[in-house]
């Protein structure tokens, strides 16, 4: 791991704590810690003349400070100096803090700061300068202290740059909330050929570079390019992020060691590809460098008394690899009993002892009225009956067995409406053949998963999970394997990520979700068909969930669909949904 380059700073404070001008360095690596004594540098580097290409942002509000980001693109090769301010209005007659500092190529450009001394739950304006360009202005909001009746946040992920335009990102930059969730997928790996590209050229966002990103080089040209995105740059702009990241910001099904869309033989070292593409996100995103030689993200934020936002990492910390039903299949079925055995090993790990463990003592300390898990995958159980599963895993997939999975899904909706006494064997093996859908969710990690809920349950914890990742809209409670309910899971659709209607179609996707809700025990809502975002509005007793859609990711224009609007309140007292 390289060290961090000497960072040169001014720092220029008015009546407040110190602030840091920080590069974004390697994933292990923080930037300069500052004081406000430290020494201004004497002779200010010759400063390149650049430019403001990127946008702001902002993220992980704490009470008493905020992380503050821009980029800047260089006439020429060579060190810029940036000089940042806060104020306390739009006009900037407050300043309440500003400072300098130099970035390089060794951080792509980049530009952190952590602003502190700020007063708990207030809006604040920023800006960035360099020679006679200053940035476009940023709002931000520090997180609230003390007792709080009300917080607000917007819920996304899955934001594929080729696969649609970002009006749902425009969406929560004209709304009101307090910070803008983000579940991860915030950019995709694949070649400008790949993966949700077919749109691409007509819309004007072929991937850039052209082939998979592996490189330092790759993924740093693909975070500019998708923040080069007019849209993203205002809801930066708009509003604090706080972010992590799921698979894709490395590559497709990430685990510990490797990864589905990662071929060693060809595309190299998994960890060196792992460490570019972290080391690009922690440059890119506005996040607080986790400390020397660390790559954790997983990190708490809190809002007053109403909530702790607990943020999690299903991919990179401690996953185990999937389990892949290709490896149980039992001539053309896959073996049920295998699988659950399979994904219910006690020695498998999502999270990775050291995170389970903290997650455990977040959960354990908090005296919040609600503990909110950020994360990706879904935490609920989802079952399906094994003929559905097969046509959905690769290996077996295909016309057939899309069809057999129909008529199982139908025949076991129907069975599942009968009392047990009333089914024939033929309609209980099905509704027993029952597995999960989806192994790279926790439904693949289910002991870990239980040892989780069972925590929350013996501590009464307010338990709200919000997930991302499968590009679909679900709710579903959340219980331990006895069926006791200690929580609830509200999960975002993507931003622009092809949900369920690219698997299995329109008509079988709009058709299934209602299905799944009657089928899956634990779910109460799925759109499998249309792209949006999750508003939450946290209150003392209830926490209202609204999944906002929009009509088109493919027009100049939008609309928020309002037919498809729904919403679902989570009570304080039962967790139930309703
Ligand atoms: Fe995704």
């Amino acid at each position: 791991m390289t060290k961090p380059p000497q960072f040169r700073r001014r720092t220029l404070l008015k009546g407040l704590g110190a602030s840091a001008l920080l590069p974004l360095l390697s994933a292990n690596l923080i930037g300069c810690s500052d004081s406000s004594d430290a020494p201004p540098t004497p002779n200010p580097p010759e400063s390149v003349p650049a430019t403001f290409e990127h946008g702001v942002a902002s993220g992980d509000p704490l009470a008493d400070r905020v992380i503050l980001w821009t980029r800047v693109t260089p006439e020429r090769e060579g060190d810029v100096v940036v000089t940042w301010e806060l104020a306390s209005d739009e006009g900037f007659a407050n300043i309440i803090a500003s400072g300098s500092g130099t970035t390089t190529a060794a951080v792509d450009y980049t530009v952190k700061v952590d602003a502190t001394g700020l007063d708990a739950g207030t809006g604040y304006f920023y800006r960035f300068r360099t020679g006679e360009r200053t940035s476009p202005v940023g709002r931000t909001r520090s997180a609230p202290s003390g007792a709080l009746a009300a917080a607000s946040f917007a819920v996304v992920s899955c934001s594929n740059y080729p696969a649609g335009l970002f009006h749902v990102y425009r969406e929560i930059a004209g709304r009101e909330v307090d910070a803008v969730l983000h579940l991860g997928d915030y950019i995709y790996e694949y070649a400008a050929d790949g993966y949700a590209s077919d749109n691409a050229e007509a819309l004007g966002r072929v991937s850039e570079p052209a082939g998979e990103i592996l490189s330092l080089a790759d993924y740093r040209t693909r975070y500019a390019q998708y923040r080069g995105d007019s849209d993203l740059q205002a809801c930066h702009a708009r509003h604090p992020f706080v972010v992590v990241w799921d698979d894709h910001e490395v590559a497709n099904d990430a685990w510990r060691d490797g990864a589905e869309n990662h071929s060693p033989d060809s595309e190299g070292s998994f960890s060196e590809r792992r460490a570019a593409a972290i080391q690009a996100w922690f440059e890119w995103l506005p996040v607080r460098p986790p400390g020397e030689a660390s790559d954790i993200i997983y990190r708490q934020f809190r809002y007053g008394d109403l909530l702790d936002l607990i943020m999690l990492d299903t991919r990179n910390a401690g996953r185990d690899r999937q389990v892949d039903y290709a490896d149980y299949l039992n001539g053309e079925q896959i073996d049920s009993a295998a699988v659950l055995a399979a994904t219910g090993d006690s020695n498998r790990s999502l999270l990775g002892s050291a995170q389970l463990a903290w997650v455990k003592d977040a959960l354990t300390s908090s005296t919040a009225r609600w503990q909110v898990l950020g994360q990706q995958v879904l935490m609920a159980r989802q079952p399906l009956p094994e003929p559905a599963v097969r046509a959905l895993t690769p290996a077996t997939a295909g016309e057939d067995a899309l069809q057999q999975a129909t008529a199982a899904v139908l025949g076991a909706v129907q069975a599942k409406g009968k009392p047990a006494g009333e089914r024939s064997a033929e309609e209980q093996a099905l509704l027993d053949s029952a597995i999960p859908f989806n192994a790279d969710a926790w439904d693949g990690y289910t002991f870990e998963r239980e040892d989780l809920l069972n925590h929350a349950r013996q501590l009464q914890s307010r338990l709200v999970v919000l997930a991302g990742d499968t590009h679909n809209a679900w709710a579903s409670q959340l219980t331990t394997a006895d069926g006791t309910v200690v929580g609830a899971e509200l999960a975002c659709p993507s931003v622009t990520s092809p949900g369920a209607e690219a698997v299995i179609g329109t008509d079988a996707a709009t058709l299934f979700g209602p299905l799944a809700v009657q089928l899956m025990d634990d779910l109460r809502y799925a759109n499998l068909v249309q792209r949006g975002f999750l508003q939450l509005a946290v209150g003392a007793d209830a926490l209202q969930a609204d999944w906002v859609f929009i009509d088109s990711i493919d027009s100049p224009t939008y609309a928020i669909d309002a037919q498809s609007a729904h919403r679902l309140s989570v009570d304080r007292t039962s967790l139930l949904l309703a």
